[in-house]
């Protein structure tokens, strides 16, 4: 039986002696090691709410206000990456670029937690990550190391904070799956060179919105739900889960198609995914995987930034779904 590979393991024999490689391998192993808290702050959602609730008082009781777990997540990374060679933080829960370390190389963008509106229905929810090289010489803005296309990433990753506590990792040579075992303490490699299937008969899109989107994507669901007598020829599964993690590590584990489209309403022209750090990680990931990740038509990787906090219409997953949606464009 091959020996257990872990996450130490891993990214020691992918950085070798390599200074950017180790500077990345910190960075991972520093999110990694908060999301393992961040999981258990989630898991003792539910019990403390619950309890505060059966006690009668407020669960903000505790002298400081309730901080929206979406903060503390931040701060919990924030405080991880300190001791990297990371500069700045982008993350959702930050207007400006949060900045770290005056001699790091990288600039590190994160959505501390996805999913967040499932926290109190004890569904899986996570945190996503994206790495880009900073080069103050270059970068004498650091915003302008994160406001780049997505093909400019050299690591991304999500965990998942489920059942049990995933992390989906890339550095450029494939997309990894690691479990974290919680008898060592380690996340250990589970699946090498994750493959998505090219086609499926899973989609997974809030339904709910039908009314708000364009032609081409209203068109495209309606063909699914025609099934195997529709044009599709075949009939499809739908699958929603709330949290972009959860549905994202379904589709590395079975294939299908993830669809957040832009519709009409005032501040979802662009859908309610943000580009730095939503799309453009799992964008990074899904292609690793021999996946495919558009704005509907356009590649993900190549869309230039105009703002940190963009939202972006996002589809990704199978490699043939995702091309036939853009030949609904
Ligand atoms: P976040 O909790 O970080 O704001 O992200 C939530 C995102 C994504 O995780 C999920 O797929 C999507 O919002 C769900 O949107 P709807 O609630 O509109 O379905
Ligand atoms: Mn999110
Ligand atoms: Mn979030
Ligand atoms: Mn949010």
């Amino acid at each position: 039986m091959s020996e257990l590979v872990t996450l130490k393991t891993y990214l020691g024999t992918w950085a070798g002696a390599d200074a950017g490689r180790t500077a990345v391998a910190q960075a991972v192993t520093a999110i990694a090691e908060a999301g393992v808290g961040i999981a258990d702050l989630v898991a003792r959602g539910p019990l403390e709410e619950g309890l505060a609730s059966i006690r009668g008082v407020d669960p903000n009781a505790g002298g400081d206000a309730q901080k929206e777990l979406d903060v503390v997540a931040e701060e919990r990374i924030k405080a991880a990456l300190l001791p990297t060679p990371t500069a700045f933080l982008a993350s959702e829960e930050s207007e400006e670029l949060i900045p770290l370390n005056p001699e790091g190389r990288l600039v590190i963008a994160v959505d501390p937690l996805d999913g967040s509106s499932n926290i109190d229905t004890n569904v899986s929810v996570g945190t996503i990550y994206s790495i880009l090289p900073y080069d103050p010489a270059v970068h004498t803005d650091p915003v302008s190391a994160v406001m780049r296309p997505g093909v400019n990433q050299v690591a991304s990753g999500f965990l998942a904070y489920g059942p049990a506590t995933i992390l989906v990792a890339t550095f450029g040579e494939g997309t990894q799956v690691f479990v974290h075992d919680r008898q060592t303490g380690e996340f250990v490699l589970a699946r090498t060179n994750v493959e998505i299937p090219a086609e499926t008969k899973e989609y997974g899109v809030n339904q709910s919105n039908v009314r708000h989107w364009a032609e081409p994507m209203s068109t495209y669901i309606a063909d699914c739900l025609a099934g195997k007598d529709g044009p599709r020829g075949k009939d499809f599964n739908m699958r929603w889960v709330g949290s972009m993690v959860a549905d994202a590590f379904r589709i590395f584990t079975r294939g299908g198609v993830y669809v957040y489209p832009g519709d009409k309403r005032k501040g979802y022209e662009n859908g309610r995914l943000r580009l730095i750090y939503e799309a453009n990680p799992v964008a990074f990931l899904t292609e690793q995987a021999k996946g495919a990740a558009t704005d509907g038509k356009t590649r993900i990787l190549d869309i230039e930034p105009h703002h940190i906090h963009q939202r972006i219409p996002l589809v990704f997953g199978s490699k043939a779904e995702v091309e036939k949606i853009a030949s609904y464009y």
